[in-house]
């Protein structure tokens, strides 16, 4: 195109767009400062109200994904000084939106985090480039405020450069945020070789960064989420009043409440990922696609349990729960495999259940809840 269309352009005033910026900047780093990022938050010790805000990351999220994703297409536009002229303001206007979005999801996620058990190197990346991608966004912000003011094609194009950049850096952190809640095969389980195998390779790469040499935290006693929802447990044949201690039942009561605390996210009634729903002791010994989940007396061909037991950094990324969601105790691990051994049976009492010394404390710790 011809360049030379004179700078007719007025000064435009901006000073709007100037104090919403140092609002949203002032804001980011004032909210980091309440709620720091950690990368082990420990269980419980947050507010209800800041749970119930973080619930809303996943809503959150869109907007910033939608609006910069646009906003990529208008900058490509806006590259030209014509189209600077012509869309230099709605690029500005989403820019504000885009990064208010941004800053939103990043305040929900943080305190979405602190429900506890995000660890692991998706989470780890996740947060970091999420945090980093929203920081660039905002610089970006103040560069292009800048080169809009002093009409300077220069600071428009450094902004460009510092906005994409952002961009593509909190692309990747959604990504692994993904990754945690729909599994780390999820993108990638049906993508050709040629797009796989680099995919796969660049993944490891950017997790290896952060992935600690092993995961294994034990918890000192499990705890039992109280969101359960009631009509998915099957109470089968015991009475309305809760069983006394005596009465209760190895499956019902010690081995359902760790795979619904730790399991259920993904496999019940709402969502049952893999075709595989656990909520019930049928549908656990019945599996999912795959089948075979528990089966009795054999360990070694549950497949629940041969997925728990993969390394968290799979390199297929089968590991369950995927990396990333709350990873079960070693203990907890130890009591499935003990309850597959001895015949995955649902009848058994407890107090009739040969349970391992060395578990007694953590079975004690669920029967309590
Ligand atoms: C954050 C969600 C999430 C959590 C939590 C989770 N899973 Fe999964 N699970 C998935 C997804 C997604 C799949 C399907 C993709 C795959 O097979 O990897 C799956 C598949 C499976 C399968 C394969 C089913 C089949 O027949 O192919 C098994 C077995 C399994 N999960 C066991 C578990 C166990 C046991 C736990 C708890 C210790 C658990 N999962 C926790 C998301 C989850």
């Amino acid at each position: 195109m011809s360049s030379n269309s004179p700078d007719t352009d007025e000064p435009k005033s901006l000073t709007a767009a100037w104090i919403t910026a140092i609002l949203l900047i002032v804001l980011y780093v004032i909210g980091l400062l309440i709620f720091p990022p950690l990368y082990d938050a420990p269980k419980g010790d947050a507010s209800s109200f800041v749970l119930f805000i973080g619930r809303f990351h996943p809503i959150f999220l869109h907007l910033p994904v939608g609006i910069l994703g646009l906003l990529v297409l208008f900058e490509l536009i806006c590259s030209t000084r014509r189209g600077e002229q012509k869309f230099g303001e709605a690029s500005l206007l989403m820019l504000i939106i885009g990064a208010a979005g941004a800053v939103m999801a990043v305040f929900a996620g943080i305190m979405l985090s602190r429900e506890g058990g995000y660890v692991g190197g998706n989470f780890s990346l996740h947060q970091t480039m999420g945090l980093l991608g929203t920081a660039g966004v905002l610089i970006a912000l103040v560069i292009r405020l800048m080169g809009m003011g002093r009409n300077s094609m220069e600071l428009l194009n450094a902004y460009r450069a510092v906005y994409f950049l952002s961009f593509g850096i909190m692309g990747l952190g959604a990504h692994f945020g993904g990754n945690m809640s729909h599994g780390n095969t999820f993108l990638t389980q049906h993508a050709p070789a040629w797009i796989k195998v680099p995919m796969v390779n660049m993944e490891k790469w950017m997790l290896s960064f952060v992935q600690k040499p092993k995961v294994e935290k034990a918890e000192p006693t499990l705890e039992v989420k109280t969101e359960v929802k009631p009509v998915a447990i099957d109470l089968g044949p015991t009475p309305p009043a809760p069983p006394s201690s005596d009465e209760k039942l190895v499956f019902e009561h010690v081995i359902l409440p760790i795979l619904t605390a730790k399991c259920n996210k993904c496999h019940c009634e709402e969502k049952s990922k893999g075709e595989l729903r656990m909520d019930t002791y049928e549908l656990a010994m019945k599996g999912g696609e795959n089948g075979k989940n528990f089966v009795a007396g054999k360990v070694a061909e549950s497949l629940s349990i041969a997925r728990i037991m993969l390394p968290i950094d799979d390199d297929d990324g089968e590991h369950m729960p995927p990396d990333g969601k709350d990873q079960l105790t070693p203990e907890e691990i130890a009591l499935l495999k003990w309850w597959v051994e001895q015949g995955a049976s649902d009848t058994q009492k407890v107090k009739d259940a040969k349970i391992p010394a060395e578990l007694q404390a953590t079975v004690d710790g669920i029967l309590k809840g």
